[in-house]
C-alpha cells in the first residue's frame, strides 16, 4: 500500500458502534483491558480456567529464559477431551459440532458432539495399532471432510503432533515437511472435490514417499476413501481408513499431557527459502485460541458459526478446529470454494449467525456483483469476521452492508501461524469500528508500533509491529532450530517480538496494518516466500537467475510476479516457455504458488555489492513510473525491462 493511500485511508471518518443488544450481552466488556493491564497473568489464568485440567498448573508464566515461554506450568490437560469428551460430560452429546457439506451438492452429514467423540476414539486406537505413541508425529495430507477433524483430534489425544499440509501442496513440498518434521504416519484420502470434480491426493502421498531417505519416515499411510477413485497401493505400507479406524474400538482412555506438550506443527513461509515449523504446545494454545473466539466472535450457546479457511492453514486450526470445537460451538464445514451464490445458499439453509472469511474472497464477490448475495435471506448473521491481510475500508463497509444487512459488526482481526491466536481486533461489544483498521490490541495483550531504534512511534506515525509481552498460543520455537526461531523474531529488538509487519497508528492511537515489511508475499491471505518461489524458478534446467516479487492485485491483494533470465543454452526458451515455468513452480511448490506474470529479461537490477533490487522490479509489476535507480551497477537496465515490459503480460 503506498503512502498516497494510507494517508487517504487515515482520514477514514466512518465509525460503526456495536449493536446495543450486542454491546449489553456482550461476552467480553470494556472493564477487560484495565482488569487484563493490572495483572496480566491472572487475566489469562481466569480464561485458562474455561477449559478441563487434570492437574492445575503451579505457575501461570515461566519467562526466566525468553524467548522461550512455557504457560500453566505443571498443568496437565488433554486437548480432544476439551474438544470433545467434556461436551458430551456435560449432556451436550446431541449438540450437532459440525453440519459438513460437501462439495457435491445433497452431499452433507451432520455430527454430533457424541458421534464426534466415537470418531475420535476410535481413530486414537487405529493410531495406535498403527504403532503411532506419544511425541511421534503424524503428517494430515486431506480435503476438507470431517475425517481430517478427526485425525487431528485422534492424534492429539494421544499426544502426537500433527502437522497437516494443505492439500494444495505438491509432493515435493509435502516430502519436504514430512522429512523436517519425522513424520511416521501420514493420514490423507484417495482425493477431494474441487470445482465439481474428484481430484487426486494419493498419488502426491505416493510420489511423496519415493522421495524419503528413512524408511521410519511415513512408514504407514492411513487412506480415507472420498471420491471412490482407483489409487495405487502398496500392500505393506498403506492401510484403509474405513478398515481400521472403523473397526477400531469405540472407548479410549485419554491420557492427561503436560500443558507443554507439542501440540502440532505448521509450516510457513519465511523469508528465506526453507519452510519453518511453527511449534505450539498444548495448553497455552488452547486457552487461547478457545477464549479469543469466545471473545471476538461473541460466542453464545446457539450461535451457528462458519469460518470459510481450509484446515491445512493456521484459521483452520485456531478457529475451525481447536478454539470453536473447546468452547462447545455448533459451526459449518464446508468441502468446496466459493462459487456464485453456493456460500449464501449454505448461510441460509444452516441459519449461519457468525461468519469468518478473508478479505479476498469478499472482494471477489464485490466484484461479482450485490445481486448474488441479494437473492438470499442471510438474516440469520449477527457478526462478520474478516482475517489474512489488509481489509480496505471500501471491502470493510460493502461487506458490512451487503452480506451483514448493515446490522453487524465487522470484527478485522490480525494475527500469524505464528501467534496462534488473535492478537488486533475489535471487540464486537465494545469497538465502534473503523473500516480497514484491526483497531488495538485484545486485553491481555501488548502490541505496539516502533522506529528502527525499538521507540515507539506515537500516534499519527508508522513503522513496526511488534509484540511486548509472551501471550499463551505463542509460538515456542521452530521445530528443530531454536537458533533460528530466535533470529527470526528475537533479534531485532531485544526482548520485541517482531511480526514483520508495517503498521501505523492513527491520532486516535488505533493500528492500521500496512503488510509485510520482508521478502514474504501475501496472495489471497496465503503467505508465500519470494526466496521460495525463485528457488523454484532456478531449479527449471533453462533458468539462469530469478526474481520475484508481490505486486498489488486488486483480488488477491498481491499476486506473484517473476522476472527470469534464461540460461544461453535455452536460447529464447521457445515458445511455451512462460507456462512451462508457471508448471514447474506448481510441481516444486503448489498451485498456489504459480506466477500470475513471468517475464523472460535479459538482466535484472542489481546493485554494486550485487544485491537484486525487487523494489525496482514491484514498480515494473505495478505499472509505475521506476523509482531510484542511483545506486544500481548498470541503471540501463531498467530501461531494457521496461521495455521489454510494455510489450507483454
Ligand atoms: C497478514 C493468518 C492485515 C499479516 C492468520 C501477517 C493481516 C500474516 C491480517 C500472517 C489482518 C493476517 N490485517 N494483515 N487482519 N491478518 N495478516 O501466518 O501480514 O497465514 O503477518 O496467518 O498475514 O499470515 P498467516
Amino acid at each position: 500500500m503506498s503512502e498516497q493511500t494510507l494517508s487517504n485511508l487515515m482520514h477514514e471518518d466512518r465509525r460503526f458502534e456495536p449493536p446495543a443488544g450486542l454491546a449489553a450481552d456482550a461476552n467480553v466488556k470494556e472493564e477487560a483491558y484495565a482488569r487484563a493491564d493490572s495483572d496480566r497473568e491472572a487475566f489469562w489464568a481466569s480464561a485458562a480456567e474455561r477449559l478441563d485440567w487434570g492437574q492445575k498448573w503451579d505457575q501461570v508464566l515461566d519467562w526466566s529464559n525468553p524467548p522461550f515461554a512455557k504457560w500453566f506450568v505443571g498443568g496437565t490437560i488433554n486437548a480432544s477431551v476439551n474438544c470433545v469428551d467434556r461436551h458430551v460430560d456435560a449432556g451436550n452429546g446431541d449438540k450437532v459440532a459440525l453440519h459438513w457439506i460437501g462439495e457435491p451438492e445433497d452431499d452433507t452429514r451432520d455430527i454430533t458432539y457424541a458421534q464426534l467423540k466415537d470418531e475420535v476414539s476410535k481413530a486414537a486406537n487405529a493410531l495406535t495399532g498403527l504403532g503411532v505413541q506419544k511425541g511421534d508425529r503424524v503428517a494430515i495430507y486431506m480435503p476438507m471432510i470431517p475425517e481430517v477433524v478427526v485425525a487431528m483430534l485422534a492424534c492429539a489425544r494421544i499426544g502426537a503432533p500433527h502437522t497437516v499440509v494443505f492439500g494444495g501442496f505438491s509432493a515435493d513440498a509435502l516430502a519436504s515437511r514430512i522429512t523436517d518434521c519425522g513424520a511416521k504416519v501420514v493420514i490423507t484420502a484417495d482425493g477431494g472435490y474441487r470445482r465439481g470434480a474428484p481430484s487426486a491426493l494419493k498419488p502426491a502421498v505416493d510420489e511423496a514417499v519415493t522421495k524419503l531417505e528413512d524408511d521410519e519416515l511415513a512408514s504407514k499411510v492411513l487412506v480415507v476413501r472420498r471420491t471412490g477413485q482407483d489409487v495405487d497401493w502398496d500392500d505393506d505400507r498403506d492401510v484403509w481408513w474405513h478398515e481400521a479406524v472403523d473397526n477400531a474400538s469405540a472407548d479410549h482412555e485419554p491420557e492427561l499431557h503436560d500443558a507443554e506438550h507439542p501440540l502440532f506443527v505448521m509450516y510457513t513461509s519465511g523469508s528465506t527459502g526453507k519452510p519453518k515449523g511453527i511449534l505450539h504446545t498444548t495448553g497455552g494454545y488452547l486457552t487461547g485460541t478457545s477464549f479469543t473466539h469466545w471473545e471476538v466472535f461473541d460466542l453464545k450457546d446457539d450461535d451457528v458459526y462458519w469460518c470459510t479457511a481450509d484446515v491445512g492453514w493456521i484459521t483452520g486450526h485456531s478457529y475451525m478446529v481447536y478454539g470453536p470445537l473447546a468452547n462447545g460451538a455448533t459451526q459449518v464445514m464446508f468441502e468446496g470454494t466459493p462459487e456464485k451464490g453456493r456460500w449464501w445458499q449454505i448461510v441460509q439453509d444452516y441459519k449461519v449467525t457468525l461468519f469468518y472469511t478473508a478479505p479476498t474472497a469478499i472482494r471477489t464477490f464485490m466484484k461479482q456483483g450485490r445481486e448474488i448475495p441479494d437473492a438470499y435471506d442471510m438474516s440469520s448473521l449477527r457478526l462478520l469476521g474478516s482475517v489474512g491481510e489488509p481489509i480496505n475500508p471500501e471491502a470493510y463497509v460493502w461487506y458490512r452492508e451487503v452480506i451483514g444487512g448493515d446490522r453487524c459488526p465487522v470484527v478485522d482481526t490480525w494475527w500469524q501461524t505464528e501467534t496462534g491466536q488473535i492478537m488486533i481486533s475489535p471487540l464486537p461489544g465494545v469497538t465502534a469500528g473503523k473500516p480497514g483498521s484491526a483497531m488495538k490490541a485484545l486485553p491481555g495483550i501488548a502490541a505496539d508500533v516502533v522506529d528502527d531504534d525499538a521507540q515507539s512511534v506515537g500516534n499519527g506515525n508508522g513503522g513496526y509491529l511488534v509484540l511486548k509481552e509472551p501471550w499463551p498460543a505463542m509460538l515456542r520455537t521452530l521445530w528443530g532450530d531454536d537458533e533460528r526461531f530466535k533470529d527470526t523474531y528475537w533479534s531485532r529488538w531485544k526482548g520485541l517480538y517482531f511480526a514483520g509487519d508495517g503498521a501505523k497508528l492513527d491520532d486516535d492511537g488505533d493500528i492500521w496494518l500496512l503488510g509485510r515489511v520482508d521478502d514474504v508475499m501475501n496472495v489471497s491471505g496465503h503467505r508465500l516466500s519470494t526466496t521460495e518461489i525463485e528457488s523454484a524458478l532456478v531449479s527449471h534446467p533453462k533458468v539462469a537467475e530469478a526474481a520475484v516479487v508481490g505486486a498489488a492485485d486488486e483480488t488477491t491483494g498481491q499476486a506473484v510476479c517473476a522476472f527470469v533470465i534464461l540460461r544461453d543454452s535455452a536460447g529464447d526458451g521457445g515458445e511455451d516457455i512462460v507456462e512451462e515455468l508457471r508448471k514447474h513452480v506448481a510441481k516444486e511448490i503448489g498451485a498456489i504458488a504459480k506466477p500470475r506474470q513471468i517475464m523472460v529479461v535479459a538482466e535484472l537490477p542489481k546493485t554494486r555489492s550485487g544485491k537484486i533490487m525487487r523494489r525496482l522490479l514491484k514498480d515494473v509489476a505495478e505499472d509505475r513510473e521506476v523509482g531510484d535507480v542511483t545506486t544500481l551497477a548498470d541503471s540501463t537496465v531498467m530501461d531494457l525491462i521496461k521495455s521489454k515490459s510494455s510489450g507483454s503480460s
